[in-house]
């Protein structure tokens, strides 16, 4: 028996800081870490480690893991098989292999337990959880791309192995071995990526529980002392110590199922680098994990959870996880996604390759071994072989799912705060923000909005009049966020509750009975949106008329949705409480948040009968296909220097993990940024493609109009700069939405053959716009050095100066407080709107300006701007603009023609795109102009049958800064061919 675990000290810190009087909360405690298990206190970690260890050092390992003679078999793209697994017992286990191969190249391995394992499983007496692998990871995260490729030919087979030749032109390969199981797949006849290379697959099969002697149970916060004598006790051989039975910080977890993990390792072969695994506060390139200098000690891990204060560079898991990883070596991009939602970790080592030095061009190769191992389900994963970063993220795309095309106002800057504390306050910071000229499009409400955190209620006594609130925000376009989470307050008299018991829509504890544990309303329950019938009563409380004072411009803001639970194992559930189908918890712990997340998109598109708007949800707790339905931000990071440098590779790594709609809290979320701090951050949140300033609520007010001069004129022009690049930031979603392109690029995506840029994790690119933006994140800091890609010709985005680059050097830039370091790759043409407004909205039907930066020897610079109402799925009935501008020197012109080749004539104009034939190109810049353009006065235009000239300023070229052109007047339409001759 164990007593009840003692509140987390995530609990009894929020407790702390909500009772603490002063406002200066120093952000200077770390997350306990003690709270959350290192792999030595995980049981399936540590004997996978040590499985790991095992091999390794056994130079005559060999994998127990073989094809059984005989079992396979190989047809319309499938090769199905049965491996065997020989146990130290010397029992044989049967396991299931199904190795897809994909039309689009990608492959498919998946490895179950073969089903007359299951019959003889008896769980233990009284327990409801289902027996079987959970194999419905798939339902949640993938939405398309299974299509098999029935091309996929058998190439080789004998009795040893069989080698299938599919993907596009055949190029791809893999070759299976049966003895012992191995699988390498080949690009062009060059191994990329191995699995079970180094043997350490481990299926932890089911067997009955043989009931020996309890051992004694060991809390994996033991002392060294305890440790030391465990070590003693433990048996030779496998550790079973924590096979049925696991505890941590007082909380046991008891396993009906025993041990069931599912262990492989992964190599890329000849690759140094490996991204992704997101969400971790740790580098882009990902770290080795086993030591030695520089490198952690434990591997990565995706465990969502509640992580208090967390800590930077560090592999401890955070709010989301996508075990989506990619490797990338110059010229070429391969990666895997493993489909499990149980907990995982990850082990990254990197090693000279002994046994063929001679290999790309006789420098030894360094491989990357990653060795991914979790908890339970299906081993199950999708081999990419790229050859590069864009196909890497288009075939994940095409699985999973890409970003939704978002509501356009959420480009936009969202101003939170935990809390604004009346509907007065609400209307008093909305019309500051006015005051001090800062646009801004949405205002967020904390849980303090509600009648003592029962959502869907509100605080009568503060927020009087929600309606008259959200009609003011209304005038200027301006839109609400209010908080939903997921854990229902226990209490009487509360409809929602006393609904979610009778209905049994609510996560079930071990026994079967409804789970109760303490989130912010203390007691609570928490609803289970795996149940189809859960899903549609959480639709039915989002309806105008049951969630009163929520009106159109009403968003939702999804937090705690790991699920948080104060009281809880490592702040989060119990692994045994149960789902919809009496699955465990421990089998879908890391999709928890994408279905809390996804019932209320879904909730959303059914406010009202006939109203089809795309919803905005922002989500803290994310899992691979999380990106389809809304934005999430990085959760609770500090006002620290140190968080606002991390921010960025973070955003990064989710922005190639296809999941981009992503930003941190601008300022930080505990504690006070000082101003040069809050500044610095606007100017970098400013290219988040989620941009939102939050703050705890012992955090002092620092809505951007009140930091004072000059900062709060530097945070309204960072935010005007956002505003002004929003047709851009918009036409990059849409890329996102087509093809699962990042919207912020690192320099490996943009660059692939470029070496020296491969780790770099502090600059990327907007799109496809060639702005290159580097913030300043260090204190005090005055220039910014920025490393050049390429031998394009680059201009600061401000001033025209032409930048004395080099490729592949650094060049130091100027950026003192007021300047954000933004510069204009040459060989581009991007959209703008120049006229500063209060919201997006406002900014609908205002002409467009374009950017031309012209490149080296004047040839051709490209570019597009995607545009549609912003609002509806109208765009999938054909009504958006979508055009492609090409500058050509040579032939002195640009031209605008649509981006799709459609035909105008073909698109029946529905209103709003009616109403865009006002709409025009107000303004023209040509960056880098031709010196042969002085004296040039008017360009001539031909638009629509008609010819007309307009007028043409040149600025000749002058002290460092390139020549510019400004065509004013163009009069052309935006959704109009058009031609302009130079
Ligand atoms: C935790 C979230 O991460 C934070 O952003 C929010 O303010 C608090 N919960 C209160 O809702």
């Amino acid at each position: 028996m164990h007593v009840p675990g003692p509140l987390s000290s995530r609990w009894t810190a929020y407790l702390g800081l909500l009772s603490a009087f002063s406002a200066a909360f120093a952000p200077a405690v770390a997350v306990k870490e003690h709270d959350f298990k290192k792999c030595h206190q995980s049981g399936f970690c540590k004997r996978n480690r040590e499985f790991a260890d095992h091999a390794l050092a056994t130079s005559s390992w060999a994998s127990p893991y073989n094809v059984a003679p005989d079992s396979g078999s190989f047809k319309d793209g499938q090769y199905q098989a049965v491996i065997l697994k020989t146990t130290n017992s010397g029992e044989t286990v049967w396991l299931p292999i199904t190795v897809s191969f994909l039309e689009s190249g990608t492959a498919r391995v998946t490895v179950d337990e073969e089903k007359r394992q299951k019959g003889e499983i008896e769980l233990r007496h009284g327990s409801k959880a289902r027996k079987e692998r959970y194999n419905e990871a798939e339902k949640w995260a993938i939405v398309g791309g299974m299509t098999l490729d029935k091309e996929a030919k058998v190439d080789y087979e004998d009795k040893t192995q069989i080698t299938v030749k599919y993907g596009p032109t055949s190029k791809f390969e893999a070759t299976i071995k049966f003895s012992p199981f191995s699988i390498d797949f080949k690009r062009d006849g060059i191994s990329h990526v191995k699995l079970n290379d180094q043997g350490l697959l481990n299926i932890e099969h089911w067997r009955p529980k043989v009931d020996k002697p309890e051992p004694e149970k060991k809390d994996g916060d033991s002392t060294e002392e305890n440790k030391a004598e465990e070590a003693k006790e433990e048996p030779k051989g496998e550790d079973e110590s924590t096979w049925w039975e696991e505890t941590f910080g007082g909380n046991t977890d008891t396993k009906p199922r025993g041990p069931e993990s599912v262990g492989l390792d992964i190599s890329f072969v000849g690759y140094e680098h490996v991204y992704g695994i997101p969400s971790h506060a740790s580098s882009l390139s990902l770290k080795q994990t086993r030591g030695g200098e520089g490198n952690y000690q434990e591997p990565y891990r995706m465990y969502n959870a509640d992580v208090f204060e967390y800590i930077l560079d560090s592999p401890m898991t955070l709010y989301g996880s996508i075990p989506f990883m990619q490797a990338h070596r110059k010229d070429s991009s391969v990666g895997v996604f493993w489909l499990n939602a149980a907990e995982t970790w990850v082990d990254i080592t990197k090693a000279k390759d002994s046994k063929n030095p001679l290999s790309l061009g006789g420098k030894a190769r360094t491989n990357t071994h990653t060795h991914w191992f979790s908890e339970s389900g299906l081993l199950d994963v999708f081999v990419f072989l790229g050859p590069t970063p864009k196909d890497l993220t288009a075939r994940y795309g095409e699985l999973t799912g890409t970003t939704a095309m978002p509501q356009e106002f959420a480009l936009g800057y969202h101003q939170c705060r935990w809390n604004y504390v009346s509907d007065e306050d609400v209307r008093d910071v909305d019309r500051k923000m006015d005051k001090f000229k800062m646009p801004y499009d949405v205002i967020w409400l904390d849980i303090e909005y509600t009648d003592e955190k029962k959502y869907f209620t509100w605080d009568k006594h503060s927020f009087t009049d929600p309606i008259g609130m959200g009609k003011q925000l209304d005038s200027h376009g301006r839109k609400l966020v209010t908080i939903i989470d997921p854990h229902i307050k226990n209490t009487d008299n509360y409809p929602v509750v006393a609904e979610l018991k009778s209905k049994e829509l609510g996560v079930k504890n071990k026994d079967g009975n409804l789970f109760e544990g303490w989130c912010w309303p203390g007691s609570s329950h928490w609803i289970d949106a795996f149940s189809p019938a859960a899903r549609e009563w959480w639709s039915s409380l989002f309806k105008y008329d049951k969630f009163k004072g929520t009106m159109e411009n009403t968003w939702i803001w999804n937090d705690m949705n790991e699920p948080s639970v104060f009281n809880g194992p490592e702040t989060t559930m119990p692994k045994d409480n149960l789902h919809d189908g009496n699955w465990e918890h421990r089998d879908v712990h890391n999709l928890n948040g994408l279905t809390f997340h996804n019932a209320t998109y879904h909730a959303l598109l059914t406010r009202k009968p006939g109203e089809l708007r795309r919803p905005f949800v922002l989500t803290r707790s994310f899992f691979a296909g999380s990106q389809r339905v809304g934005a999430m931000w990085t959760g609770d990071n500090q006002a620290a220097w140190d968080h606002l440098k991390a921010s960025i590779p973070m955003v990064l790594s989710q922005g190639i993990s296809g999941f981009p709609f992503s930003g941190a809290d601008v300022g930080g979320f505990f504690g006070n940024p000082e101003k040069e701090l809050l500044t610095r951050w606007y100017q970098a949140g400013a290219f988040y493609p989620f941009f939102r300033g939050h703050a705890h609520i012992d955090a002092r007010r620092r809505e951007p109009y009140l930091a004072g001069e000059p900062y709060t004129t530097i945070i309204a022009a960072a935010l005007r700069l956002r505003y002004s690049l929003l047709p851009s930031w918009y036409t990059a979603f849409r890329h996102a939405h087509l093809d699962g392109t990042p919207i912020i690029k690192p320099m490996f995506y943009t660059h692939p053959s470029e070496e020296a840029g491969l780790a770099i994790e502090d600059q990327f690119f907007v799109g496809n716009t060639g702005l290159l933006a580097k913030p300043v994140t260090e204190k005090e800091k005055t220039t910014v050095d920025v490393w050049i890609p390429d031998g394009e010709v680059y201009y600061d985005y401000f001033t025209y100066q032409v930048i004395p680059t080099v490729k592949g050097k650094t060049v130091t830039l100027d950026a003192p407080m007021e300047k954000i370091p933004l510069l204009m790759r040459g060989g581009h043409v991007f959209a703008r709107r120049d006229v500063p407004r209060r919201s997006s909205a406002l900014m609908r039907w205002d002409d467009y300006t374009l950017v031309v930066t012209v490149p080296r020897e004047n040839k051709v610079a490209e570019g597009d701007l995607y545009v549609d109402d912003g609002d509806s799925f109208e765009y999938q009935n054909g009504q958006y603009i979508h055009r492609r501008f090409v500058y050509d020197g040579a032939a002195k012109s640009l031209s605008s023609v649509d981006a799709e080749g459609r035909d105008a004539a073909s698109i029946r104009e529905g209103a709003w795109m009616k109403q865009m034939r006002s709409v025009g190109v107000g303004k023209i810049v040509v960056v880098g102009a031709p010196a042969s353009w002085a004296g040039k006065k008017s360009v001539k235009v031909e638009s629509e049958g008609k010819v007309w000239e307009a007028r043409m300023e040149f600025t000749p070229a002058g002290q460092g800064r390139a020549a510019f052109a400004v065509i004013k007047k163009v009069g052309v339409r935006i959704g109009a061919d058009w031609k302009v001759e130079f």
